[in-house]
């Protein structure tokens, strides 16, 4: 695996794999790699010819009140990890070469990023997509890959490739459990003892709420205060939103059906969890 900081030699890097008519495959992460990272690049790898993947803390997503400072930070691990997938290069730019000095160019999907996470962290998803499309424009993949842990992003970010006639196939990846049920997160490792347990509380009710609707429950209501109710019974948990909405705009539904997004964010301590599911066709959750 090959190890890249400027811009200029990512850039040459894939003009070169492409005169070799390779396809590439992007995985954009902040780093502090899990099994849910690893699963994007084993799939980048199965459906790509040369996997990039890039590491940046991304400032410009991040709330003056958040966790930038102390979000987990790891590069020798994370190239190990990378190296032992068969990641082809890893891309590590520096904050002053994305955002140098006078940097002023924003992208924002509006309505989409003003809901879920959005009313919580304004300013959070014009952070995303600035870095995404700057790291699409750098990379110029074919495809990229995002895990379906962070719905609302994968959404958004297919909106922008969309609606800006993107070259590059947006890939969602399921979401990466542990065996206990906990969706992988680098934010995980902020969970103390009480605190880990206490985080259960998120899937085993989007797992009451999602056997519900299989059972046949369709009132979007009942279903998200199935969630309330057994998150309100856990006393480190305290909701952030939790939310029935359509897949395309992101409005609250008030009927479940094929493709509604059921998602939460939810404190447990000072740590803000996501997790969500998606209604099949058959009512199954995925
Ligand atoms: O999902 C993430 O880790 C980040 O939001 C992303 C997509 C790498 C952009 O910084």
């Amino acid at each position: 695996m090959k190890t890249i900081a400027s811009i200029a030699e990512m850039k040459a890097a894939v003009r070169s794999a492409r005169a070799e008519e390779k396809t590439v495959g992007l995985v954009p992460t902040m780093g502090f790699l899990h099994e849910g990272h690893l699963s994007l690049v084993r799939e980048s790898r199965a459906r790509t010819d040369l996997t990039v993947v890039s590491i940046f803390v991304n400032p410009a997503q991040f709330g003056p009140n958040e966790d930038f400072a102390s979000y987990p930070r790891d590069p020798g691990r994370d190239a190990a990890l990378l190296e032992r997938e068969g990641a082809d290069i890893l891309f590590l730019p520096a904050a002053p070469d994305i955002y140098p000095r006078g940097y002023a160019t924003y992208v924002e999907v509006q309505k989409l990023q003003d809901r879920l996470c959005g009313a919580s962290r304004p300013g959070h998803f014009r952070g995303v997509c600035t870095i995404v499309l700057k790291l699409f424009e750098i990379v110029r993949p074919d495809a990229a890959f995002f895990g379906r842990k962070d719905a609302q992003q994968a959404i958004i970010l297919a909106r922008m490739a969309g609606d800006l006639n993107l070259d590059v196939r947006i890939e969602v990846r399921p979401i990466v459990r542990e065996p206990d049920g906990l969706a992988l997160s680098s934010r995980n490792i902020y969970l103390n003892p009480d605190e880990r347990r206490a985080a259960l509380v998120l899937s085993r009710s989007l797992a009451t709420a999602g056997a519900m609707i299989k059972a046949g429950e369709t009132r979007a209501e009942a279903v998200v205060a199935a969630i309330r109710d057994a998150i309100g019974r856990e006393p480190l948990a305290r909701i952030d939103y939790i939310e029935a909405v359509d897949p395309v705009t992101l409005a609250p539904v008030d009927r479940t059906g094929e493709g509604t997004l059921v998602a939460l964010a939810v404190f447990i301590g000072k740590t803000r969890l996501i997790d969500n599911f998606v209604v099949g066709p058959g009512g199954e959750i995925t």
